[in-house]
């Protein structure tokens, strides 16, 4: 991927004012997908117009949905066809950056009638897919991977998809989404258990469009066969754009912050636990309940951070906020410990090993171990971090660039549009001093 993109971040900015982030990336794939399957006219707002959730809309209108928008309030309208009415693509679908993207595809795409390509770019090409194709093919499902088990993925349609019951060997909800949609292909009962809580969107969402979804304990069930009928989603900001600047305002002294909007799933929550385990100043504001989704205002004002072991049950409620939780830590006292996180290694990075490089870089004492990491707080240095292509890593050290000795320089920072368009125009409107330059 050719990608000239580069931040550049001055130390010393404080984070005021009030901000909002884009639309959570998790529930605006969601939103197409089952809009587009649903039986009737969907409306959205709020959708996150970032390349992840672009290139699952693109998708549905390569299967022939007819989606008008998103205009620049995130605003779409979605003509459901029925879990029946897709049509054959005429060209591979591109997922771009977005394991969610191809994960729970797969699942839908297994119950089709037609066959379908799915691709992806350099770090997509290299994750892990068989998590996804091996419970599938339990249900009935033809899908062919590379060797190495990494996309693309080929699907034959036109397979008959029995229910099973999958014991997931991970924490996933990208393997319990893609199991739970192609459940409702199936015939009889799909059922799904997992190892430790992870985001429930799916689950809320199907119920939304008025599929019945049964949830006791960690065992989620669904019938084959049923329909999903159109609704009104209104799409919450995302904790996890918001973690950056919950972190940034938490480590910035100076700092007082109010983030608007923030989706409050009781799955997604974990950044503000462990921040608040840290010392940091984090308070919610004005709690609501839309369409759903648990929302609030978050206020986060300066606080030394102290180092703390991350509790195991927090890792999956907190999976994608720990390149910048890292970066917490390494401006805290003393010593953080995680573990239990072995799968921050098969990200959009291995971000346990990327982190870590980077924050060596910068001077901290770092130490990567299979399941996570040691981090010992210390003064940040400057560096320039290569993100390998993973937004998240780009972001986090855009933060750390607040507490360096020196200018950061963060490259190849072009798939921050993957999740969060207009990143560097929000953060220097909040007050890192942020630049970034083709
Ligand atoms: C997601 C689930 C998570 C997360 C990803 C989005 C989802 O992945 O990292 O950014 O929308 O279901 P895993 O479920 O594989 O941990």
């Amino acid at each position: 991927m050719s990608d000239s993109m580069q931040f550049v971040v001055q130390p010393g900015g404080a984070l005021t004012g009030r901000i909002r982030v884009p639309g959570d990336k998790s529930i605006s794939h969601r939103s197409i997908m089952l809009g587009s399957l649903a039986e009737g006219t969907t409306y959205v707002s709020g959708f996150l117009q970032g390349e992840d959730c672009l290139c699952t809309l693109n998708a549905f209108r390569a299967m022939g949905v007819e989606i008008q928008g998103p205009n620049a309030q995130g605003e779409l309208t979605i003509q459901g066809v029925g879990l029946h009415g897709l049509q054959a693509p005429a060209h591979a679908l591109d997922m771009g950056n977005s394991g969610t993207s191809m994960r729970l595809m797969s699942g839908l795409m297994a119950g089709q009638a037609f066959d379908v390509r799915m691709i992806g770019d350099v770090s997509l090409s290299k994750r892990p897919m068989k998590r996804v194709t091996v419970p599938l093919s339990q249900m009935g499902a033809v899908i062919e991977t590379t060797a190495a088990g990494t996309p693309p993925l080929q699907v034959k349609g036109g397979q008959t998809l029995k229910g099973i019951h999958y014991d997931m060997p991970m924490a996933s909800a990208q393997v319990k989404s893609s199991i739970l949609l192609a459940g409702l292909y199936a015939q009889g009962t799909t059922s799904v258990t997992e190892p430790a809580p992870t985001r429930d969107h799916t689950e809320r969402m199907l119920r939304g469009f008025g599929y019945a979804v049964q949830t006791e304990g960690n065992k989620i069930t669904l019938q084959g066969g049923g329909k999903l009928t159109a609704t009104t989603i209104d799409v919450p900001s995302d904790i996890s754009s918001a973690a950056f600047f919950m972190v940034g305002a938490s480590i910035a002294p100076g700092s007082d912050l109010i983030i608007e909007h923030v989706g409050l799933n009781p799955t997604r929550t974990g950044v503000i636990d462990i921040l608040r385990l840290m010392g940091g100043d984090l308070t919610l504001l004005n709690e609501r309940e839309v369409g759903g989704e648990p929302v609030a205002d978050i206020r986060v004002r300066y606080a030394p951070l102290k180092g703390i072991t991350i509790p195991e049950e927090l890792v999956p409620l907190a999976i994608d906020e720990f390149p910048v939780l890292f970066v917490a830590a390494s401006c805290a006292t003393g010593q953080t410990v995680l573990t239990g996180a072995e799968e921050l290694r098969v990200k959009e990075s291995d971000r346990i090993q990327v982190m870590a490089d980077g924050l060596i870089a910068c001077g901290i004492d770092a130490k990567p171990t299979p399941d996570g990491i040691i981090i010992q707080g210390g003064q940040l240095g400057s560096a320039t971090i290569e993100s390998h292509h993973d937004h998240r890593i780009a972001m986090a050290f855009s933060m750390a660039g607040l507490r360096a000795s020196a200018p950061m320089t963060i490259t190849n920072c072009a798939t921050v549009n993957t999740s969060f368009p207009g990143f560097v125009s929000l953060a220097a409107k909040a007050g890192v001093r942020i630049t970034s330059h083709e």
